[in-house]
């Protein structure tokens, strides 16, 4: 076997259905003794149950978390912390609330405890990003991941099948991009082969029995799919990303595009731009999703199961794709194909048209 590095992060995870149960235990294990708890507006109620189940320990709860970490949210989630001397932050929602954890861990070094509802996979990640006079600023400091995760599938139920067909192909994009990237290794390989294929067997089945709340299969899914996170969030954290992450980050924060949606576009055709040259990867792709293509089939898993394919649907004008291919070439990253502008203006136009590649 060739030499390599993997570096392992220290942090405790809890999987399985009903594992919320034991928040109070994982709580005492942070010796926390006043927890803020942390949620956006809409999961407000789940943040109440927290609260509930911690009792007196229960310091208060701030339900401003949104999208992308605005500088303003960081403040006043931090000096709420401050205010109330709270010695730990619960954060229950997607990447999003557990984006706001992290900015308050990146100053005060608050140990966070991470309740994940989506599939986004931050809470394994030492990635932060912090919005300020609209432009997302992102950073890597180990300070800022989840001491402990708590994955309780249960939680993720009332995700609507829209959103976790995206979500998931969100999580699939960090495990895809880690089996091409320069600084992955067998352990990273493995994991992302196995997270890929959780979300091939779990996506079509959340999207096909969601309207059935009580099927039994729908559970199994809905729990293949939080170990599908785990893992292709752990990929995220491990290694390096390439140009479709880059190509996301750039339509997400200068074009304002929804964070899972852009993704989900993108993925098929990122891959297609790398196949020639990550053949190894593609055939891992592909053969975690049972296909003979890893573009097309990653296009149609969404397609088939209601996710969006193009770029217009999801709020991209064409005038803006000259300017997004621009903004996406200035900054060097790694990727196995070299950066070709007229090749991801053309990647850009199939996205935008959703051509299936
Ligand atoms: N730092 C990292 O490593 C990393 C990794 C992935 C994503 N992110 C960031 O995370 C953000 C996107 O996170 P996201 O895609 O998870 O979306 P999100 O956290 O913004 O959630 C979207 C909406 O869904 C709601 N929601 C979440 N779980 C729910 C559930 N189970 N039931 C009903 N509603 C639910 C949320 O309250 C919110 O209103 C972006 O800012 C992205 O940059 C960061």
């Amino acid at each position: 076997m060739t030499p390599f590095v993997h570096t392992g992060h220290a942090q405790r995870v809890v999987f399985g259905a009903g594992s919320l149960g034991r928040l109070e235990e994982e709580v005492d294990m942070l010796k926390a003794r006043k927890v803020l708890v942390l949620s956006t507006a809409a999961q407000r109620e789940q943040a109440e149950r927290i609260g509930d189940m911690l009792g007196a320990r229960a310091a208060g709860i701030f339900d401003g978390a949104v999208m992308h970490v605005p500088i303003e949210t960081a403040r006043a989630a931090r000096d709420m912390a401050a205010s109330l001397n709270a010695d730990c932050a619960v954060a229950i929602g997607g990447g999003s609330t557990i984006g706001l954890g992290k900015a308050i861990a990146l100053e005060s070094a608050l140990p966070i405890l991470a309740i994940p509802t989506t599939y986004a996979g931050s809470e394994m990640t030492p990635i932060y990003g912090l919005t300020q006079d609209g432009l997302k600023r992102t950073g890597k400091d180990t300070r800022v991941m989840p001491r402990t995760v708590i994955y309780d599938p249960d939680l993720s139920a009332g995700l609507p099948a829209y959103f976790s067909l995206v979500s998931g192909i969100n999580a699939i994009a960090h495990a895809a991009e880690g089996l091409y990237a320069f600084d992955a290794n067998p352990i990273t390989h493995l994991m992302a082969r196995e997270g890929i294929a959780a979300f091939g067997r779990s996506l079509p089945a959340i999207a096909r029995l969601s309207g059935e709340g009580g099927h039994p299969d729908l559970a199994l899914a809905r729990s293949d799919a939080m170990y599908g996170t785990w893992l292709c969030g752990t990929v995220l954290g491990s290694v390096s990303m390439g140009l479709h992450h880059k190509l996301c980050h750039t339509l997400g924060g200068s074009f304002k595009l929804p964070h899972a949606e852009v993704h989900t576009v993108i993925l098929p055709h990122a891959l297609a731009y790398n196949a020639a040259a990550a053949p190894q990867a593609m055939e891992a792709i592909a053969s975690a999703l049972d296909a003979g293509n890893a573009a097309r089939a990653i296009f149609d898993l969404a397609r088939d199961n209601g996710a969006p394919v193009a770029l217009r649907d999801i709020g991209m004008t064409a005038g803006d794709l000259d300017r997004a291919c621009e903004i996406a070439m200035q900054n060097q990253y790694p990727n196995p194909r070299p950066l070709d502008s007229a090749a991801i203006r053309k990647l850009l136009q199939d996205a935008y048209e959703g051509i299936r590649p």
